[in-house]
């Protein structure tokens, strides 16, 4: 499929409010609450070789991203982990992203929202990189737009709304010719790019900022545990962009962009150093089962 096919146009069948749907009617009707509001919560998974890698992770966290939303999910984890399985097998698909989405409905119009119900979509499609010629290492904008404080916006649920200063950001970082963006939270601490969590190293010690006001990413939480079975020390801290001068490597760690190194943000130049592209492998292998995680 290219991928400027639009994607309310392509073949296939997308899970939809509990049964499998032809792809092309798997619609939403304009007076949605989600479409107004944000009021939608999403995951995003990687299938390798046939396995969702931490499935019922990414089904928790959709879950716990609704119950912080406030709204109420009519299926459990496991009917999640079984749709998002479903739906790889009924597209035929092996190496794929897969994209739950849960989200409110058109049974109400306006900000409160009680009586609109939970629906909830699965859809799978194959995803090359995330970001092309990864290997290389990327380059990142600094963005104008800072990651809210957790006191107003709810910064720990994988929410749509969030995505809006993202998309920004983003749209900003490419009109400039990087690939993405590297985004400070409202205090000025480095948060995280737009879509994947931040890791810095310096003599052999891997620094991330603490997750206070942004997804602790499942794939970050991977690489950490990767990092330690290759006894590498990782300092979770603050850390301030004065201190980007000081760093040999940078990374970002996510589930579409898996781990990415970067070569450039703003004035501040990385190497695609040993210790990047050595976790890069462990992943690469864990994801397809090649190495265990224990
Ligand atoms: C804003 C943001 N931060 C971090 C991540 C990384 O999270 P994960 O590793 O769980 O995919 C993602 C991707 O889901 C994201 O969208």
């Amino acid at each position: 499929m290219p991928e400027s096919q639009p994607y309310d146009d392509r073949d296939g069948k997308i899970w939809f409010d509990g049964k499998l749907v032809d792809w092309r009617d798997a619609n939403v009707h304009i007076l949605t609450h989600a479409m107004h509001y944000a009021s939608s919560v999403f995951e995003g998974q990687r299938a390798y070789g046939g396995e969702i890698f931490e499935l019922t992770r990414h089904s928790e966290r959709l879950h716990v991203s609704a119950k912080i939303l406030g709204m109420p999910m009519p299926y459990s984890v496991e009917e999640i982990d079984a749709a998002c399985r479903q739906v790889l097998e009924a597209n035929d698909l092996s190496d794929a992203y897969v994209r739950p989405v849960a989200w409110r409905g058109p049974e109400q119009m306006g900000v409160a929202a009680q009586a609109t119900k939970t629906h909830v979509a699965i859809a799978a499609w194959e995803w090359g990189d995330y970001f092309k010629n990864k290997e290389q290492g990327i380059r990142l904008d600094i963005s104008p737009w800072r990651r809210p404080a957790p006191y107003t916006a709810p910064v720990h649920a994988k929410a749509a709304g969030l995505y809006m200063i993202c998309t920004m950001a983003k749209h900003a970082a490419a009109d400039k010719g990087y690939d993405d963006a590297l985004m400070m939270d409202w205090r000025g601490q480095i948060a995280e790019a737009t879509g994947a969590n931040a890791f810095f190293v310096a003599d052999g010690i891997i620094h991330t900022p603490t997750p206070d006001c942004f997804l602790n990413g499942i794939t970050r939480q991977t690489v950490m545990a990767l990092a330690k079975k290759r006894d590498i020390k990782v300092i979770e801290r603050d850390i301030w962009p004065e201190e980007l001068e000081g760093f040999e490597q940078f990374f970002l760690t996510g589930s579409a962009a898996e781990v990415t190194p970067v070569r450039e943000a703003g004035p501040w130049n990385f190497e695609v150093g040993e210790m990047t592209l050595g976790l890069m492998n462990d992943y690469a292998k864990l994801v397809r089962g090649q190495l265990s995680n224990s």
